[in-house]
């Protein structure tokens, strides 16, 4: 009987063993996503899809809380992770447990030309955004830089759509690795931030397809961004958070995008523009001045994509397929990471996030000059690497060795758990014989106005550097630009070409006193430098987060061989800048629009078919080794239509230390119908050589490499004819020429 009553109490929860609750499909991670999408949205009211299309606070949006479904929790930004804001005043929320990394800014990632570092990168940062549960880190921003000038170039990846395509890729996989989505950014033409809230920019088709598009395509198709952010600035009249050709045309259909579009904040001007042209998601709309709302008095609901859109969609003035299309997309974005119960953990490892700072701003630090030409004969080598037994007395100069140049700049400003600056790392290998002076003073940024440093004061740390540079054996001045208003700051661009705060006269002075100078910039710009011939050796050392000093330490010193190569070029002065060299109506423009008449010529392409000659050419990185081209060859002298030809050329290390190369290679379009640069970077390879050892690199070229956009048809193109390949070690240094025909 006992058995029998066993049997029967266990058959009862057999049926049990194993099942679960059922979960509606939306919350089962095994069904196929558009199956969960669709269930959601046969659940969801059509205010709960209104309400997810906009802000709920300054970073975050609704879910839907009646089904259980979170908001998305956004953050800035791309070289670290911004501190908490306050939920809806601009300000911070002042917690004390939200310090972050900070990375070197991504003109420094691009400088290192080497893809593993932007893995790391996302991967790190990702790990940090992942930890403070944010689903969507703001960044990376991929718009090219077309003028010195612009005041947001530093969170940018250069001037050439190559370049920044192959790099910003590893770094959206390394940060969605993590669950959290990447928002690439400002799409498109932010090229400028003069004007930027409302500017029309007028630009050509080839130079849209050819020039500011590839990196987002390349995030986007390669990188399979899961988000996007429209820029402020309007596109031929349109804006761009809500422009039908970029963000629908082009993004969504043309590239197949399954991702959700993102204002950038205050970036929404129009409901229905926003509901037909491919916005999902607005953001950071703070007022309705259309309405007369102020700041004070705006609340969420009253955003472009809230009530007034509800109200045209109930009276049937818009489609419901539109607010289906949006939720639809924003649900993907939510199950891909807040709802994403796989996601690892993140972390704050602090040591091992500062490592990576660390190697990437050592591979990105460009040696531009190390020359002993007007050196005092006791001077029997180049400067760099810094002997220590060679000097009693090394003195230190410049506010940048020792300012904080993670803060400022906008929205990619950083509360670091740490900033070792440059004076301190320094004085960490060569001790007491670091001596230490100002030199400069740069003027405070009061949010709207700059206030300027007095004369005097500037004339009296200028006295005493220079006299106590005459007693120093070497001398290290740290200058450039900083985060202030009208240098690399967002919202406002540079006011000259030249270096601020005094330090042209600085430099002079300094250069009197002792020419043994060692000069680092840290700007994430090209900067004007009238004394370089007189200028024995100049490190651009970029914004470099919290390991600056350490990795600018690592360069001087010799522990680390610098590798890294200009992602934009140093025009000799601004007006040799293609978007200078009009009038203002190609810079910074009227006020409603700037016209981009370089057009496709921008950077080095300008300057090869202009023949106007660079200061420092894109490209461009010396090595404390040196490194030698041998024969190019080709497998082929023709390329079939649809076919491809292998490129091949030894490099060897000549020199006496171990170093990185990257071997660049650009092609030229002999003839062709429509005008083109004289020569496009198509491929490049960063390699690791020991002294005497030598590589053989291959590059397989396709007539894809070949291609120019035929606006007349909108597609893409190679007409047959001759082409040349180009392989050197900058744009401007080529060490091999070879040609081939396509048929
Ligand atoms: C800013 C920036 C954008 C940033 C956003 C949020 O104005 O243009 O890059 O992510 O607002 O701070």
């Amino acid at each position: 009987m006992k058995t029998k009553s066993i049997f029967v109490a266990i058959s009862f929860f057999v049926p049990f063993i194993g099942a679960k609750a059922q979960l509606p499909a939306y919350m089962d991670e095994s069904q196929p996503m558009e199956t969960r999408i669709n269930d959601a949205i046969s659940r969801m009211t059509l205010e709960e899809k209104v309400a997810i299309c906009h802000a709920n606070s300054k970073f975050n949006t609704w879910g839907v809380p009646r089904l259980g479904i979170p908001g998305l929790q956004m953050s800035d930004g791309p070289h670290g992770v911004r501190e908490e804001m306050d939920w809806s005043q601009w300000k911070t929320a002042g917690w004390t447990n939200d310090s972050c990394t900070a990375f070197p800014a991504l003109t420094c990632l691009a400088a290192t030309w080497n893809p593993e570092m932007a893995w790391i990168y996302g991967k790190a940062i990702g790990e940090e955004a992942r930890y403070r549960n944010k689903n969507v880190l703001l960044g990376p921003g991929v718009n090219i830089y077309r003028t010195p000038l612009n005041g947001r170039n530093f969170e940018y990846m250069g001037e050439d759509p190559y370049l920044s395509s192959v790099m910003c890729v590893p770094y959206i996989k390394g940060v969605q690795e993590n669950g959290v989505a990447c928002c690439v950014k400002h799409f498109a033409l932010n090229n400028q931030e003069k004007y930027r809230w409302n500017i029309s920019v007028e630009v050509s088709d080839r130079a849209l397809h050819e020039i500011y598009l590839p990196a987002f395509k390349s995030a986007v198709q390669q990188g399979h961004a899961w988000s996007l952010m429209g820029a402020y600035n309007q596109i031929r009249g349109t804006h761009a958070c809500h422009n039908p050709l970029t963000l629908q045309k082009i993004l969504k259909d043309g590239w197949n995008w399954d991702g959700a579009a993102v204002s950038d904040w205050d970036g929404t001007h129009n409901t229905r523009e926003a509901a037909l042209n491919g916005l999902d998601i607005e953001m950071g709309t703070a007022s309705r001045k259309d309405k007369g709302i102020g700041f004070d008095d705006f609340t969420f609901d009253q955003s472009y994509l809230a009530s007034d859109y509800l109200d045209l969609l109930r009276k049937g003035e818009l489609p419901i397929s539109t607010v289906d299309e949006k939720a639809r997309r924003i649900l993907r974005l939510i199950f891909r990471t807040a709802m994403n119960t796989r996601k690892p953990l993140g972390n704050m490892d602090y040591a091992a996030h500062s490592a990576v700072a660390r190697k990437i701003g050592t591979e990105g630090i460009v040696l531009l000059k190390n020359s002993q030409k007007g050196l005092p004969k006791k001077y029997t080598s180049p400067l760099l690497p810094i002997n220590a037994n060679l000097y009693s007395h090394i003195l230190v100069v410049g506010d940048n060795a020792t300012r904080r140049l993670t803060e400022g700049g906008g929205s990619s400003e950083l509360k670091v758990q740490h900033e070792t600056s440059v004076l301190a790392a320094l004085k960490e290998i060569y001790g007491d014989k670091i001596l230490y002076t100002r030199g400069y003073a740069p003027g405070k940024t009061l949010y709207d106005r700059v206030e300027e440093v007095p004369a005097e004061l500037t004339d009296s740390l200028r006295e005493t550097a220079a006299r106590m540079a005459r007693e120093a054996d070497l001398v290290i001045f740290v200058g450039g630009l900083n985060k202030n208003k009208h240098q690399d700051c967002e919202d406002a661009d540079r006011l000259t070409y030249g270096l601020p705060f005094g330090q042209p006269e600085l430099l002079k002075a300094l250069l009197e006193a002792n020419p043994a100078v060692v000069t680092v910039l840290m700007s994430g710009n090209a900067v004007e430098l009238p004394q370089v011939a007189d200028m024995p050796s100049i490190v651009q050392a970029w914004y470099l987060g919290s390991e600056a000093g350490p990795a600018v330490a690592d360069i001087l010193s010799g522990k680390v061989n610098p590798s890294g190569k200009l992602p934009f070029s140093f025009p000799v002065k601004l007006e040799d800048c293609g978007a200078n060299s009009f009038g203002k109506e190609t810079y910074p423009g009227d006020g409603k629009k700037v016209e981009y008449k370089e057009d496709i010529l921008v950077g080095y392409r300008w300057y090869d078919t202009k023949n106007i000659p660079a200061l420092f050419p894109f490209g461009h990185g010396l090595s404390y080794t040196q490194f030698e081209y041998g024969k190019a060859t080709l497998s082929s002298s023709t390329m079939q239509a649809g076919g491809s030809v292998t490129v091949s050329v030894s490099v060897k290390n000549t020199g006496k230390c171990d170093g990185k190369e990257v071997v660049q290679l650009y092609i030229g379009d002999d003839k062709c119908s429509v005008m083109r640069p004289k020569k496009e970077l198509k491929k490049f390879a960063k390699i690791d050589l020991k002294s005497g050892e030598s590589q053989t690199v291959s590059f397989d070229i396709t007539e894809k490499d070949l291609q120019f956009f035929d606006d007349k048809q909108q597609t893409w193109t190679a007409e047959p004819g001759k082409f040349t390949i180009y392989i050197g070690s900058s744009s401007a240094d080529i060490r091999r020429k070879e040609s081939f025909t396509l048929l």
